[in-house]
């Protein structure tokens, strides 16, 4: 079978599609076809092995994982000694970032814990793009509390992976939302629902007179005291941290800043293939609240060229791998 593999760290020209072995599944495993995957932000992190303290868990002179790709959405083709709860034909989606990536192949092999059942009426393109990037949106939403009807929203860096996720939920919530980003970005967000968008380039949130009380951050490019100021009384800010100075100021500063100005600041912590999550994410799908967009579809053997798009922030909406 073929699978996108990498030596190792580097930019894009360290992947090539190799013909491996086929996979055979061990105990509690299973072996599932890939029907579709989909590009996430971590995917490059991890192809570039950024930030570096992150390679103390990936790998220090060379990645632990040759494999890449963590959004997948399949059949169960084998299963393994000790799995219940899962045949082959099942249909399932996971994000694989911490159960050995490899999602851009023809077949990958997991955990039987890392699936979750995925329902008919959610096909495989449009599953592919959710379990990372869906899962980072809902946890971070939830992490800021219930939203109430009408509370004002902001998703900061909404434009990419994470964003269009974040404002729909929050929309589905029946939040007011700001969408901050830049460029055609601000057009998808307007498609998608956000009842405002904001240029960052031509505007700075941090600096005018208004307030929200929910601020989800994945942009993560100000301070801790520059973020308070967007906060109404009682707000809650919570970081989808992309470096890891920032997330220990936030993780810090946050909750004493908060505590001192009668608001909320602070991280959470992420956890992958929530089974329940990925049941109210199908759920928020197959209402339709939810719409995934899709930007492109590569094949297996353009990978470097999906890559690169993605590199490029030049994406509307969430890449593909179909194998
Ligand atoms: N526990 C955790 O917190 C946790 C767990 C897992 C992963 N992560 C990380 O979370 C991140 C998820 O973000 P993502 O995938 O949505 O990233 P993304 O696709 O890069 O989206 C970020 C968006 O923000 C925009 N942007 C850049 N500078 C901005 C600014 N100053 N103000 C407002 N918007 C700005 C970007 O535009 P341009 O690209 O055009 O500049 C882009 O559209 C990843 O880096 C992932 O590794 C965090």
């Amino acid at each position: 079978m073929r699978a996108v593999v990498r030596d190792g760290y580097g930019p894009v020209d360290v992947l090539r599609v190799a013909t491996v072995g086929d996979p055979e599944p061990g105990p509690g495993e299973v072996v599932v076809r890939v029907a579709v995957a989909s590009l996430n932000m971590a995917d490059l992190d991890h192809l570039l092995g950024r930030p570096r303290v992150a390679r103390l868990g990936t790998g220090l002179l060379r990645p632990n994982h040759r494999r890449v790709g963590i959004d997948v959405a399949g059949t169960v083709e084998t299963v393994g000694p000790d799995v219940a709860g899962l045949r082959p034909g099942d249909r399932v989606w996971a994000d694989l970032f911490e159960d050995g990536h490899g999602a851009l192949a023809d077949r990958v092999r997991a955990p039987a814990s890392a699936l979750s059942p995925l329902p008919d009426g959610v096909p495989f393109d449009v599953a592919a793009t959710v379990p990372h990037s869906g899962s980072l949106a809902l946890q971070g939403l939830r992490a800021a509390g219930r939203i109430r009807p009408g509370e004002r929203v902001l998703v900061n860096g909404a434009g990419g992976c994470v964003g269009p996720f974040a404002v729909q939920i929050a929309k589905a919530r029946g939040a007011v939302v700001t969408a901050v980003d830049h460029g055609d970005k601000l057009d998808l967000l307007r498609e998608l629902g956000a009842d405002e968008v904001v240029d960052h380039t031509r505007e700075d949130v941090t600096r005018g007179d208004r307030r929200w009380d929910v601020v989800l951050d994945i942009a993560d490019t100000r301070t801790v005291p520059a973020l308070r100021r967007t906060l109404a009384p009682g707000g809650r800010y919570v970081l989808i941290a992309r470096r890891i100075g920032s997330f220990a100021e936030k993780a810090l500063l946050g909750p004493v800043v908060g505590r001192l100005t009668g608001t909320r600041m602070g991280v959470f912590a992420w956890r992958a293939n929530r089974r329940a999550d990925l049941a109210e994410l199908a759920g928020l799908l197959t209402t339709g609240a939810v719409v995934p967009r899709i930007d492109r579809r590569y094949e297996l053997a353009d990978t470097v060229e999906a890559f690169r798009r993605l590199g490029s922030g030049a994406a509307r909406g969430k890449i593909l791998v179909v194998p």
